[in-house]
């Protein structure tokens, strides 16, 4: 029974899957092309994706004794849940565990966008760095202002409960009020009260270029958008737009398209962080994640219910 994996996973839980009889096959490259995945899925009863493989309808019929797909990811946006339910395929991901570590990176992208760090790694690097001046890279003070949090499941709540050690008035919008201690807003009230806004939406139709050009230009003049959820929530070429004078910057750890192209626009702006989908990356974190996606894996195929299924 062979299980094919799309790219290494750190850590030995793949040990698991081998010590069970399983034929492992991994992928080893940074890449793994279209034509090489529907080509290496061929016999497989199993398959641990990442974020980045786009798992289809005509990936599951290249696999017809494919029984699940263990997604390394709590995100599921890239895998076709109706095809897999159609060929009675289970689908699992890795809720939870990837909670504290993106909502760090969430601070880490708030902190350099609000008190300019890149700029400043830029400029001490480039030799520019001749004397201290009162009006030197002038950032953010985050004491006093308002977070809006766009999305409040587990990593809004990871990224609220920092903000209270800086001093931050955090509200929230979701599809439904939480008994949360922090006032719940209509998305349109969040983004004229919100000084920070920090999407944590899944992406799903409905969701799709939530932050439009009306709604980028909705957000209060010189405030900062974050996001660490998925590219798909912003309409990026109006986000270019927004941040040549209407917003104070942006950090992305997600983009549309992505991996964001050498040349993009966004890369270009002095007032956008953009780091490469490395909102999980801890080490800990990551090798946990692979600890649950081969429990799930093996829940499934020895009959047991999967820990973490989706739907
Ligand atoms: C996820 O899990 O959905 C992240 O985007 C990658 O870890």
């Amino acid at each position: 029974m062979k299980v094919f994996v799309t790219r290494t996973l750190p850590g030995k839980a793949l040990d698991r899957l081998r010590e069970r009889g399983l034929e492992v096959e991994v992928h080893e490259g940074l890449l793994l092309p279209r034509e090489e995945l529907l080509r290496k899925v061929e016999g497989a009863v199993g398959l641990i994706p990442t974020v980045e493989d786009r798992i289809d309808a005509e990936v599951m019929d290249r696999a017809p004794g494919l029984r699940v797909i263990a997604c390394y990811s709590v995100g599921v946006d890239h895998v076709d849940l109706e095809a897999a339910q159609a060929r009675g395929i289970r689908v699992t991901h890795t809720p939870g565990v990837l909670t504290e570590a993106t909502a760090d990176l969430t601070w880490a992208l708030l902190l350099a966008v609000a008190r300019r760090v890149v700029e400043g790694v830029d400029y001490a690097r480039a030799g520019r760095w001749q004397a201290w001046h009162p009006e030197l890279l002038l950032g953010l003070d985050l004491g006093g202002l308002t977070l809006g949090l766009v999305g409040m499941g587990r990593i809004g709540q990871a990224v609220a409960k920092r903000a209270e050690a800086f001093g931050m008035r955090v509200v929230y919008t979701s599809r439904t009020p939480k008994p949360l201690p922090y006032p719940y807003l209509p998305l349109e009230d969040l983004l004229a009260t919100a000084d920070i806004v920090s999407l944590h939406a899944p992406l799903t139709p409905e969701t799709y270029r939530l932050m439009d050009r009306e709604r980028l230009f909705a957000m209060k003049p010189g405030s900062i958008l974050l996001n660490t959820a998925r590219g798909g929530l912003v309409d990026t070429e109006a986000l270019v737009e927004a941040l040549g004078g209407h917003l104070f910057g942006a950090g992305l750890d997600v983009t549309d398209p992505e991996p964001l192209p050498q040349g993009h626009p966004l890369y270009a702006l002095p007032n956008a962080v953009i780091t490469p989908h490395m909102g999980s990356a801890g080490r800990r974190t990551r090798e946990r994640m692979a600890e649950m996606a081969v429990e799930n894996l093996l829940a499934v195929l020895e009959g047991r219910e999967p820990p973490n299924p989706v739907g």
